[in-house]
């Protein structure tokens, strides 16, 4: 395995191997993997000869109040686990390297950008829209793996990718959990014992809701309270938002369907936390 800090070098590598017919699976991330981060580069691993794995905590996602500069980062943490999970290569670039000190171009995917997180979060997607762009522009033609975990920012990049005509194919992959249902995140880490406790009501909302719902439940207001009012029991845990939208559209529905998506964020602790799931086939698949 190769760590690659320079943009020309990874590209030159990477037209090359092209050239000599060889497929090319990407995964970006933010680094401080854990076994969500894992489950996609195993997927590109399986489905490509090369497998590229990105680690860079990228600047333009975070507004100037959140947690940037207290990131989890372990460089070599992280290189020990792409190596053991067939990362061929390692793209790790420098803040400089990426972006100039005046970066004067940003892609916004309206509408899509502007809802659920991006509420409490305006800058957010424009940012990772931004970044996820010239990564594909630097890696080039190359089937990508992005997490169900995010499933807001896995809708914004496809839309990306079919509007200005990317030669990237973009591949959800399901959400990996805790043994209590609790999504893995970087940002788990922040939590204290008692607010990791707490969290378990996430999922477990979650799953509650479908149940419900393969029980015969429609509406949706049921469903958005039923959620709402569990995870409130919690005292540890404020509610930000409880949502059931069109998983494509984001556009939220009145009834619920076999493309009916619920996402909800909380907030707990020092943390933000978001989950979601298919509203008919429930937590543990998409
Ligand atoms: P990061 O939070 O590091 O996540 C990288 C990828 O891992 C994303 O596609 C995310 O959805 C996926 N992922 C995270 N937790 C997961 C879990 N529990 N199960 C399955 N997949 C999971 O998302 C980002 O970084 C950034 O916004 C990025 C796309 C890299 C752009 O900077």
């Amino acid at each position: 395995m190769q760590i690659v800090t320079s943009r020309i070098e990874l590209q030159d590598h990477l037209d090359h191997l092209r050239g000599n017919g060889k497929s090319i699976g990407l995964v970006p991330t933010m680094g401080f993997l854990h076994k969500g981060h894992i489950s996609l580069i195993k997927r590109a691993v399986d489905e490509n000869d090369f497998v590229v794995t990105t680690i860079f905590v990228n600047p333009l996602q975070f507004a100037a109040h959140e947690d940037l500069s207290t990131y989890p980062r372990d460089i070599e943490q992280d290189s020990a686990l792409c190596e053991q999970a067939g990362t061929s290569i390692i793209f790790a670039p420098e803040v400089h390297e990426m972006f100039s000190d005046t970066v004067l171009t940003s892609i916004t995917v309206n509408s899509l950008s502007a809802v659920l997180e991006g509420v409490s979060r305006p800058t957010h997607f424009a940012g990772v829209a931004t970044v996820v762009s010239k990564i594909f522009n630097v890696v080039g033609p190359c089937n990508s793996y992005f997490g169900e975990k995010d499933w807001q920012q896995l809708q914004i990049i496809k839309k990306m990718v079919d509007d200005l005509s990317y030669r990237v194919n973009v591949i959800g992959c399901p959400i990996i959990r805790d043994n209590d249902g609790l999504a893995l995140s970087s940002r788990n880490i922040y939590l204290s014992d008692e607010e990791r406790n707490q969290a378990s009501i996430i999922p477990q909302t979650l799953k509650n809701a479908h149940l419900k719902i393969k029980s015969g439940e429609n509406s949706t207001q049921e469903i958005k309270n039923l959620i709402h009012d569990q995870l409130q029991e919690k005292q540890l845990i404020s509610v930000d938002y409880v949502a059931l939208v069109d998983s494509d559209s984001l556009e939220p529905v009145t009834e619920i369907d076999e493309k009916t998506r619920i996402l909800v964020a909380v907030r707990i602790g020092s943390a933000r936390l978001i989950d979601n799931i298919n509203a008919h086939s429930g937590l543990f698949s998409s």
